[in-house]
């Protein structure tokens, strides 16, 4: 699974995001440590805090399917927008060290890892 692979999984799954409040698409597609793949995508409700990213969609899959170890997430937006701080959060619990790829329609992609994103984050060990 290469970059452009987990990208084009992403922006796959975006095509099946609701939004019909924001109109904001997003999808993520999550690369395990065995080389698994679960996507995601947001969901929005009427009751608008209720909205869940794509990214959490994903984590949430995954982590309840067995799968803990992440190395990858691609999330694709028009934009190549950033990740919310809410799903920040929820990927550093996992893998603080995640290499995060964000996909806009032009082909670009911009690479981070989160602990660029979230730095000096609570995490597990904050309660060792
Ligand atoms: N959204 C995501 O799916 N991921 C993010 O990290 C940022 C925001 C969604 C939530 C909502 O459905 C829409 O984008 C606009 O905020």
């Amino acid at each position: 699974m290469d970059d452009q692979e987990l990208v084009a999984l992403a922006k796959s799954a975006r095509e099946k995001a609701y939004a019909p409040y924001s109109h904001y698409d997003v999808g993520a597609a999550l690369l395990t440590a065995s080389g698994q793949v679960f996507t995601g995508c947001n969901v929005e409700n009427a009751a608008y805090p209720m909205a869940i990213c794509a990214e959490r969609t994903a984590i949430v899959k995954a982590v309840s399917e067995g799968q803990r170890e992440f190395t990858a997430i691609a999330i694709a937006t028009r934009d190549g927008g950033s990740p919310c701080g809410a799903c920040r959060q929820v990927m550093s619990e996992f893998a603080p060290h995640l290499r995060v790829m964000l996909a806009d329609d032009a082909g670009h992609i911009r690479r981070f890892t989160l602990d660029r994103l979230l730095p000096e984050s609570f995490g597990p060990e904050s309660l060792k």
